[in-house]
């Protein structure tokens, strides 16, 4: 392809995408599959890479996410971010009202719309294009976060239709409550903290410093107003109608009202309707709708007279503690569940609620048979707030927080600064067992799926496995003929395992066996050791003996290793049961190394091709990739010349090489895209 067809390409794929992109993430529309999109991202993606220069500033590419950023900027707001002021009454809103018309003579219209329950945010398009995204911050000032809301796929780079020359538009970002909850999944499968509620894990997201990771997060925005004056627009309904032309996401569950009354109407349905949204929301934004209006009543110090919010009250509900569960999860730690006299809150029955930790059962000094009260606010489970003290009985018996783990009956520790209790017997105890295999057997660990859907819990059971190596020793004859007892439609049912299931399993762990080091290290469950930095730690390593041998120096030596991580990898492999697990594992032919020749068959793809490699890698070393041009019949050359077909480059290529080779137009590409180019 020369560059003038490149170029065209890209202008072509960049708009076709950037449709696709709207129709999805705006509309909720889509016409083509996630497959079809990928292909054409894909294409994008190489075409940029092999021809840089034509990439558009707004390419559909850049939702991947850049650079990351060492600090955020701050920057000044050019008109100040300001808050509501609250209400919680129908009785203050009346006063609103009444506010209101004291100062304007005339006909007054309100519209009512969600009050979003995530994180502000102010972006700027400058002649159509996404140029900068601040947060709220002060007030005044806030952090440059553009990178990261770049990646948002419901916030549009590039403007369309009629759009003056700058424009800013405020909105909400939030995550969806589906979204939540499936990256709070992955979080506890990777054994990371977990984030409370979906507006904690908006803020979170938002201000991380790897867009990359950003882009992997299921965020989302809804524009609500604009600090400019637009022309022929003269409502705010209208305004959130342009908005809309523009390709910006707004929502359409806005009424305008005429009086209180419709208001409280508002109110009153979307009280009762918030628990079908996916998205949460606490309370309801009531604005004048006249633009001319609006000005008149003008601001306070710090906030419009012309809005309100009317925030929701929590749902509560009250009913009888029976008796208290511990949980023992995954990483050890352990939950108290409240069981509760099953009460009708938020249109759902509820029977247990969480406690949280010892700190807040004894600050609530709740005790069992006591009357509390249980609300369902921001986050998914519904919680314990309060006790009604009026009606405790004489005989109520105050909570002592269990000292031993109810699975092995290991005593409790407590680390400082933790609110939580854990059971450290981390090899031994059940839940802690099955949860390890669980995430070895996982999708992105060792992707062993003939294991899923309870069958960890099977074999754990009949003692077929009780740690990771195990799985390597089970044979056809153990598995053939097994049986579980399944409760369906309230009767017991005795299944077991057929030849076929028997089979599939052996098959499954046997090609677990082809699974790249990085992933077997992810798939060992060492705490703080996430894909990440499993990949890091392949990468520098290169096997798992000399990872086994590094020290605490060595390790926090590597980009993004933290002693925190360090003195958790030390740890792991100090204990003999891993060692012997790691040995065990060895024998089993499990990759233990990185084995480039594994990686990629040979083939005669880049015969005639000459490469020179630069930089740093993420899923490679640089030794590794030489040798994979080699194998499929390219060559490697040391440094650049109009003779070179491409630059491989990873992070911190050297500036000269660059300039070089974007000199004498050499594509330069990434590993994504020699992979590509080999598969
Ligand atoms: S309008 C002058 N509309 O609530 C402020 N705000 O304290 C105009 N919020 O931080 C704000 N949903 O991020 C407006 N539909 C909505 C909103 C909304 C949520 C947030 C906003 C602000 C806070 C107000």
């Amino acid at each position: 392809m020369n560059k003038e067809e490149a170029k065209k390409r890209i202008d072509e794929l960049s708009s076709i995408l950037r449709e696709h992109n709207y129709k999805y993430y705006v509309l909720s529309a889509p016409d083509i599959s996630d497959f079809e999109f990928d292909i054409l991202l894909k294409e994008l993606e190489s075409l940029e890479a092999a021809f840089p220069d034509f990439k558009l500033p707004d390419s559909p590419t850049q939702r991947v996410g850049g650079e990351p950023t060492k600090e955020f900027k701050t920057i000044t707001h050019k008109y100040p971010m300001l808050s509501l002021s609250n209400s919680y009454s129908e009785t203050e809103i009346r006063e609103f009202d009444a506010r209101i018309r004291k100062i304007i003579d005339g006909e007054i219209e309100y519209t009512c719309e969600h009050k979003y329950d995530g994180v502000a945010i102010g972006i700027t398009y400058i002649n159509g294009l996404l140029t900068t995204a601040v947060t709220r911050g002060d007030g005044t000032q806030g952090d440059d976060v553009t990178n990261n809301v770049k990646t948002i796929k419901s916030i549009p780079l590039r403007l369309r239709g009629d759009y003056p020359a700058e424009l800013e538009v405020r909105g909400e970002i939030f995550m969806s409550i589906e979204g939540f909850r499936w990256l709070n999944e992955e979080r506890e499968k990777n054994g990371e903290s977990l984030f409370a509620n979906p507006r904690n894990s908006a803020s979170g997201t938002l201000k991380m410093q790897d867009p990359a990771i950003v882009a992997k997060r299921p965020l989302d925005c809804f524009i609500y107003n604009s600090p400019n004056e637009l022309d022929h627009i003269s409502t705010h309904y209208e305004t959130l109608k342009y908005m809309r032309s523009l390709g910006l996401k707004t929502s359409s569950q806005v009424a305008v009202c005429k009086n209180v009354e419709e208001i409280f109407e508002y109110i009153s349905d979307w009280n009762e309707g918030r628990v079908h949204l996916d998205y949460n929301i606490d309370g309801v934004v009531i604005k004048v709708n006249n633009l001319q209006q609006q000005k008149e009543l003008g601001y306070t110090a710090k906030s419009p007279r012309w809005a309100i919010a009317y925030k929701f009250k929590a749902e509560r509900a009250e009913t009888i503690l029976l008796s208290i569960d511990y949980q023992v999860g995954r990483t050890g730690a352990v939950t108290p569940v409240a069981n509760l006299d099953p009460v009708l809150l938020a249109g759902t029955t509820v029977k247990r609620a969480s406690l949280h930790n010892a700190d807040i059962i004894q600050k609530l000094d709740v005790r069992i048979r006591d009357q509390v009260y249980v609300e369902k606010g921001g986050e998914i489970i519904p919680k314990i707030v309060g006790v009604n003290l009026d009606a405790r009985d004489a005989g109520a018996t105050p909570v002592t927080f269990i000292s031993n783990c109810p699975e092995c009956g290991t005593e409790l520790v407590r680390n400082e600064g933790e609110a939580a209790y854990y059971c450290p017997n981390k090899d031994h105890c059940p839940p802690q067992i099955k949860g390890k295999l669980e995430h070895f057997i996982s999708r992105k660990a060792m992707n062993i799926d003939s294991l899923g859907e309870g069958k960890i819990e099977m074999l754990f059971n009949h003692h077929l496995v009780n740690n990771i190596a195990d799985l390597y020793d089970l044979s056809y004859d153990d598995l053939y003929g097994l049986e579980k007892v399944i409760i369906d439609q309230d009767k017991e049912k005795i299944i077991s395992f057929q030849k076929k299931s028997a089979d599939n399993i052996i098959a499954g762990i046997e090609k677990s066996k082809e699974v790249p080091f990085n992933k077997v290290l992810f798939a060992l469950g060492i705490r703080h050791v996430g894909e990440t930095v499993a990949k890091k730690l392949a990468l520098h390593f290169n096997n798992i003996d000399r990872l086994a041998a590094a020290t605490h120096e060595e390790l926090i030596e590597i980009d993004e290793i933290g002693g925190k991580i360090a003195e958790s990898v030390i740890n792991w492999f100090e204990k003999q049961a891993h060692k012997e697990i790691i040995e065990r594992l060895r024998k089993a032919g499990v990759q233990l190394a990185n084995v480039a020749s594994n990686l990629q068959a040979r083939s005669y793809k880049l015969e005639g091709k000459s490469f020179v490699v630069s930089g740093v890698f993420s899923n490679f070393s640089r030794e590794e990739l030489k040798l994979l041009i080699e194998q499929n019949g390219g060559k490697n050359v040391g440094s650049i010349s109009s003779k070179t077909d491409y630059v491989l480059a990873g992070d911190n290529m050297g500036p000269t090489k660059k300039q070089k080779a974007e000199k004498l137009v050499i594509p330069i590409i990434s590993e994504e895209d020699f992979q590509k180019m080999i598969s």
